[in-house]
């Protein structure tokens, strides 16, 4: 089986997580061929070794001419903003992996496919539905895929670990309508102390001083998987002071009568049939013990409510960069079956 072969654009929170859980995240059949960030070698290789998040990486990581050596593998580094210069075709890049949050166009995609790659994964939602070929939340919809799309996005961590929860509770209990509240660690897009910003006043807000209200597409996001809720869910977010690791408050009024033990058991039930993808814990934990955790969301089951029989709350955590991280790999080795599957069936014929 050919490994496929990723590059990835954007070397930041995101991007060097996918190297940590390429790497250390047991075998796969994915080759990191190229990084694209325009920060320098030296500064790219020591954020590779240490990370004040995950703390230091496992595996060797030395500087060579054009690039990085990781764990004895070579990794070409460019810094090339210019999208049409990056060698991609030269590489043989099966897929890229757009971390780098600047683009979201099928027009900005589509100049990494005439550089040379066959595929471009976006790391968030694409501005609108035309702009992707189909957009995946591992282990809800990648079986969809046939291998022909050429320009996909893999949602949003906050899309990625609730989809499998309201999957769950639509089947269930009939969701009518809903309220997410997403509390979200500290980006980079949020200055330490007060900065300005130019299309969000909040986000001129120091992020290590205050809990900060800010826009978020969830509900849109979630109505593109399950068109049955468009019109029916509204979100809200907020950036609180920790640097890693979420959560999401689900408020839903539900048409089955219900409890909070029979909706942790439904739960329960499909987490030991969705496996790495949906989780439930009974331990009274807080947010630093859900770091490095790969699963997309975890449900508390201590924290689950149900008031009249019909309003129901859930609080589910998730590493929003650890467990998405995973999702894009999980994706990328599915579309190495899929190519290995077509490239056979040429063979067959
Ligand atoms: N962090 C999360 O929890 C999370 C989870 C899921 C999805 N995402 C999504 O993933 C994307 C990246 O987020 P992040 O948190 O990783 O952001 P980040 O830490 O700011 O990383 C983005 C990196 O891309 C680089 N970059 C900027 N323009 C570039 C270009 N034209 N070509 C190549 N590299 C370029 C940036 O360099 P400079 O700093 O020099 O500009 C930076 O190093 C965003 O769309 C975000 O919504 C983030």
């Amino acid at each position: 089986m050919k490994p496929l072969r990723i590059a990835i654009n954007g070397y930041g929170r995101i991007g060097r997580c996918l190297v940590r859980a390429l790497f250390e995240s047991g075998p796969r059949q994915l080759q990191l061929v190229a990084i694209n960030e325009p920060a320098e070698l030296k500064t790219i290789a020591h954020l590779t070794r240490y990370d004040s998040t995950f703390g230091r990486f496992s595996k060797p990581v030395d500087e060579v001419e054009d690039g990085l050596l990781i764990d004895g593998e070579l990794v070409r580094v460019c810094g090339e903003t210019n999208v049409s210069k990056l060698p991609w075709g030269e590489l043989d890049i099966d897929v890229v992996l757009e971390c780098s949050g600047t683009f979201s166009s099928r027009r900005e995609a589509e100049q990494h496919l005439q550089a040379g790659a066959k595929r471009l994964i976006f790391s968030h939602p694409a501005e609108s539905e035309d702009d992707v070929d189909a957009t995946i939340v591992y282990g809800i919809n990648h079986r969809e895929l046939s291998g022909e799309e050429r320009i996909l996005s893999t949602g949003s961590c906050t899309t990625n670990c609730v989809v499998p929860v309201l999957d769950v509770l639509r089947h269930h209990l009939d969701i009518e309508a809903g309220m997410l509240n997403t509390i979200h660690s500290a980006m980079n897009d949020q200055p330490v102390i007060d900065a300005y910003h130019h299309t969000d006043l909040r986000k001129t807000r120091s992020a290590i001083q205050s809990i900060i209200p800010v826009d978020t597409g969830l509900a849109r996001g979630i109505g593109r998987f399950f068109p049955c809720l468009l019109g029916r869910l509204e979100s809200t977010a907020i950036r609180v002071p920790t640097v890693n690791v979420s959560a999401v408050n689900l408020t839903l009024t539900v048409a089955q009568h219900t409890d909070a033990a029979t909706v942790n058991a439904l739960i329960e039930q499909a987490a030991v049939q969705a496996g790495a993808v949906l989780g439930i814990t009974e331990e009274p934990l807080a947010s630093c013990d859900f770091l490095r955790d790969p699963r997309s969301g975890i449900v508390d089951a201590g924290q689950t409510r149900v008031a009249n029989g019909h309003l129901v709350k859930l609080l589910v955590w998730f590493d929003n960069e650890w467990a998405y991280s995973n999702r894009m790999l999980d994706v990328c080795e599915h579309i190495q079956t899929l190519d290995d599957d077509i490239a056979r069936a040429l063979v067959n014929n």
